[in-house]
C-alpha cells in the first residue's frame, strides 16, 4: 500500500508569488524522506502540494506534475478529497478535535467520509490505529475522554493515529515534533521507523539530528533571498548528505553555518 511519488518540474504559487520553483524528485515507498532547509524556503508549501492541500489557500496553484504510482495528482479527473484520504498529513502543532473524545478523534476520517460502520468494526479500527501510533496502552481505558486531555506528545500520536486510521498510502509530516519534549520526540521517531515498513513517509524537520536519525533520504531546499522562490538544491541518501554533500550550501546548512 506504500506508494512511490515522482515530482516533475513543479512550480508552486500563491497568486502571483512563486514560492517554490522547478522541483523534480522521487520519493521512494517504504522509506522516510526528510526535507530540510532554512525558514521560508518552501518546505511546508512543497509538502502541502503533495496531497493537494496547497490549493485550499485562495489563489494558490501549482504547475508541473506530481505522480503517485504513475497517477497524476493534478489531473482534472483526480478528486482532491480522495487524494487527501490516500495521502495523510500530520501538522506541526498537534491538532486533535478538542470537543471530540479520543475514540471519535481516531475515527473522524471515516465519519467525515460519511461511511456507516458497525460499532464492532469501528472499535477494531480505533484499536488498530492507536496500536499503530504506539498510544493504545496509554489510552485504552480512557477512550471516551476528550482528545485535549492528553499530553502534547500523546496528542501528536493521536493525530498520527487519526491519519493512519483511514489507511493512507503516504504520510506527510510537517515538523511533527517541534512542539514536543525530547522524550515524546523520541517516541515519535521510533514510531516513524515502524511506520515506514508500511507507508511512504515524508517529514519536514529543522532538527538535523532528527533528519540524520530517522530518514533514509534527505532533500535540502534553499532560497536565494527574500521574495525569491525556494529551490531543491540537493537530494541524496541521508548518509551522503550528512557526510559528503556535493553542494557547498548543503554543507554550510547541515554544519550549522546558516539557517
Ligand atoms: N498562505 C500563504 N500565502 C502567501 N504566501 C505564503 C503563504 N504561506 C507561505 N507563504 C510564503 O511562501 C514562502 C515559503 O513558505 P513556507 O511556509 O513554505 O516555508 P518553510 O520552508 O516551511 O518555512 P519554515 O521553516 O519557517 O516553516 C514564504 O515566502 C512564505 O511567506
Ligand atoms: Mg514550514
Amino acid at each position: 500500500m506504500s506508494k512511490r511519488i515522482e515530482v516533475n518540474s513543479l512550480d508552486i504559487y500563491y497568486g502571483k508569488f512563486k514560492a517554490v520553483e522547478d522541483v523534480s524528485m522521487v520519493i521512494e515507498p517504504r522509506s522516510v524522506t526528510a526535507f530540510i532547509g532554512p525558514s521560508g524556503c518552501g518546505k511546508s508549501t512543497f509538502i502541502r502540494s503533495l496531497n493537494r492541500m496547497h490549493e485550499a489557500i485562495r489563489g494558490a496553484y501549482v504547475t508541473g506534475e506530481v505522480l503517485v504510482d504513475g497517477q497524476n495528482l493534478y489531473a482534472p479527473s483526480t478528486d482532491p478529497v480522495d487524494v487527501r484520504r490516500q495521502i495523510g498529513m500530520v501538522f506541526q502543532r498537534p491538532n486533535p478535535f478538542p470537543t471530540m473524545s479520543i475514540y471519535d478523534n481516531v475515527i473522524a476520517g471515516y465519519k467525515l467520509n460519511a461511511r456507516r460502520m458497525k460499532k464492532s468494526v469501528a472499535d477494531e479500527k480505533v484499536e488498530k490505529a492507536l496500536q499503530g501510533a504506539n498510544l493504545w496502552n496509554e489510552v485504552k481505558d480512557r477512550l471516551s475522554e476528550s482528545g485535549s486531555s492528553l499530553s502534547g506528545g500523546q496528542q501528536q500520536r493521536l493525530c498520527i493515529a487519526r491519519a493512519i486510521a483511514v489507511e493512507p498510502e503516504v504520510l506527510l509530516m510537517d515538523e511533527p515534533c517541534s512542539a514536543l519534549d525530547p522524550i515524546s520526540t523520541l517516541a515519535i521517531e521510533d514510531l516513524i521507523q515502524e511506520l515506514k515498513e508500511q507507508y511512504t513517509i515524508v517529514i519536514v524537520t529543522h532538527n538535523m539530528q532528527q533528519a540524520a536519525r530517522v530518514s533514509d533520504r534527505t532533500a535540502f531546499f534553499n532560497i536565494a533571498g527574500t521574495g525569491k522562490p525556494g529551490k531543491l538544491i540537493e537530494m541524496d541518501s541521508t548518509d551522503v548528505m550528512f557526510s559528503t554533500p556535493k553542494v557547498q550550501a548543503t554543507n554550510d546548512y547541515i554544519s550549522g553555518r546558516f539557517g
